[in-house]
């Protein structure tokens, strides 16, 4: 595996690859099951798989978890190597964001709802840092894990925006065995919280039975979704929505919602961090 550093070394070492295709797996670092599922799926469809790791400041908001977000590089580097990753870039923030930034993306669709309501900037900043990893890295594909769906929506919708010609590969979710979605963030759940939040995906695996039922209304399984996730998890939930994927416009009626696929998503603010999970589906 190779370790490159900064844009202009990786550029030379593009150039050098023209007859290649390239899979890429962006990554805040902290690897776990979820990022070894991005790393196998991009091997599997790629001649050559680049992995970047940058905690991106850009897509913290002030009092988020920005300077506690876990890292162990010497780690993430092992774990990289072992799961066949041909290139780790490893850039730094001065060569991402000189000073002053003079552009940035700003998305303006589907951030009215799930994490975009209470994270003002977030995905702007996400996706002025995926937008430049795409320039610097170049693929074919990238690979993202649908634990971040909304993530995962608003870089489609980017690319397709502006042209990009890259493919965007969905990745499903990796699970602990009780359900829990693997996270680098899992390492700051206490012993008790870690136990309770089994009851997201759960809930949300219940909620979903209740909505393909077509029972009762979507606002009335929104909520009864939320009081179960407060209850179990004795923590506060920021949502518990039912949407439509990937456009994540409200969904009136449950007959409306025959043709396309559904996401409900959970966000919960536990002690010391705020945990997402999903699960999309058709009815
Ligand atoms: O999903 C993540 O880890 C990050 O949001 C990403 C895509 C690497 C951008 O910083």
């Amino acid at each position: 595996m190779i370790v490159i550093k900064t844009p202009s070394e990786f550029q030379k070492w593009r150039e050098k690859q023209s007859d290649k295709t390239i899979g890429f797996v962006p990554t805040m670092g902290y690897l776990h099951d979820g990022h070894l599922s991005l790393i196998k799926q991009a091997k599997t469809d790629n001649d050559r798989v680049v992995a970047s790791i940058f905690v991106n400041p850009l897509q913290f908001g002030a009092g988020e978890d920005f300077t506690t977000y876990p890292r162990d590089l010497l780690r993430d580097r092992e774990l990289a190597k072992e799961a066949g990753v041909d290139v780790l870039f490893l850039p730094d923030k001065k060569d991402m964001y000189p000073s002053p930034m003079a552009s940035l993306i700003r998305i303006t669709q589907g951030i009215d709802t799930l994490c975009g309501k209470n994270r003002p900037g977030h995905f702007d900043g996400v996706a002025t840092v995926v937008m430049k990893l795409f320039q610097i890295v170049q693929p074919n594909s990238a690979y993202f894990g649908l634990k971040d769906a909304q993530q995962v929506a608003v870089i489609e919708r980017m690319v397709k925006d502006y042209f990009v010609p890259i493919e965007i590969v969905r990745v499903p979710t990796v699970r602990e065995a009780d359900g829990l979605a693997k996270s680098s963030r899992n390492v700051h759940l206490t012993d008790a919280e870690r136990r309770q939040a089994s009851a997201i995906y759960r809930t949300l695996s219940e909620i979903k039975e209740h909505v393909m039922s077509g029972k009762e209304t979507i606002m009335n399984l929104e909520l009864a979704g939320k009081k179960k996730v407060e209850e179990e998890t004795k923590s506060s939930v920021d949502y518990f929505t039912i949407r439509h994927f990937p456009s994540l416009d409200p969904v009136e009626q449950i007959n409306e919602a025959k043709e396309s696929e559904l996401i409900i998503a959970c966000a919960v603010a536990f002690s010391e961090v705020r945990l997402i999970d999903n699960i999309i589906f058709k009815l």
